[in-house]
């Protein structure tokens, strides 16, 4: 059955009883509006661990202040049917006063991480990421906490912070989800009009296209991100916030392509900004 605790004390007496019986505990944050994406996750969750936590948790401090926190989907009842059907125990939604009380202020920043590719346009992301999850880590105490390659920058941020801090939990990464045309799934789909939504494929063939140069022997990031520019700009409704190729640890832009590099964008699909990657 599934158990919604909202409070952090409850959260804490929970895990100490599960600690207390050795029980390993598999943790899939979210921000709810839960899709294929999140639920490849909880799967994977179910299967390598005796519980299974989701936090649903719309983070405002990961939000810039024109960015769309008020708007963004919020289906608690829905996101919790869909959890119960894969078995999850516990979802912690916790009280945003109980997270971040009026004299909250501490920040988690990821020096270095932060201001390239999607911090450039959205300034202080990465740290709101980084507190909350690092504050999520110490409430469930995961033995396993999973996270989804879609956001590939933050995945990063997450495998640094747990270096970084020497925190004891294992991070698993695992493969985007797309819908049939190669969308990759997203909460913010929600967002776009059937014709945006066609305009939104546009991000995946222009992965595919890079793709396809390297595995034809073309090494040279610049030849390759010309070419993808070209299959985005000839959508009306799309906007290049960013293309570039990078070392996926340093996330510093490659001249030259070498295996595990990965090609990660922002486009605005008329006022819906999306990102997608590839590990080339
Ligand atoms: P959210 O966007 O809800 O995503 C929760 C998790 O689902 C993230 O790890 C994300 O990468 C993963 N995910 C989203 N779309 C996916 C897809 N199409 N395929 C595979 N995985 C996908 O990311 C966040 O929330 C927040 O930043 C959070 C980590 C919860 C901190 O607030």
């Amino acid at each position: 059955m599934l158990q919604v605790i909202t409070s952090i004390s409850d959260i804490k007496n929970k895990i100490q009883t599960l600690k207390q019986n050795q029980l390993t505990i598999g943790f899939v944050p979210t921000m709810g509006a839960l899709h294929e994406g999140h639920l490849s996750l909880v799967r994977q969750a179910k299967k390598e661990n005796d519980q299974v936590f989701v936090s649903i948790f719309i983070n405002p401090l990961q939000f810039g202040k024109n960015e769309d926190f008020r708007q963004y989907p919020r289906v608690f009842d829905k996101d919790c049917e869909l959890l119960s059907s894969e078995g999850v125990d516990i979802v912690f939604n916790p009280i945003p006063a109980e997270m971040y009380p009026d004299d909250f202020c501490t920040s988690v920043i990821p020096r270095h991480l932060e201001d390239k590719l999607c911090g450039k346009s959205r300034p202080g992301h990465f740290r709101g990421v980084a507190v909350v999850v690092l504050k999520l880590f110490n409430l469930v105490k995961p033995d396993i906490a999973y996270f989804g390659q879609k956001d590939f920058q933050q995945t990063v941020v997450i495998k640094r912070i747990v270096s970084d801090l020497n925190l004891d939990v294992n991070i698993k990464i695992l493969p985007t989800i797309r819908d049939n045309e190669g969308l990759a799934l997203s909460s913010r789909n929600a967002y776009l009009n059937e014709t945006e939504k066609k305009d939104a494929l546009c991000l995946y063939s222009s992965l595919v296209k890079a793709q396809s140069m390297v595995n034809a022997g073309i090494k040279k990031a610049e030849e390759i991100l010309l070419e993808m520019e070209k299959v985005i700009n000839n959508c009306k409704t799309a906007r290049i916030d960013y293309i570039s190729i990078v070392n996926p640890e340093t996330l510093a832009a490659v001249p030259r392509v070498r295996k595990g590099d990965v090609v990660a964008l922002a486009v605005r699909i008329g006022k819906t900004r999306l990102i997608d990657n590839v590990i080339l």
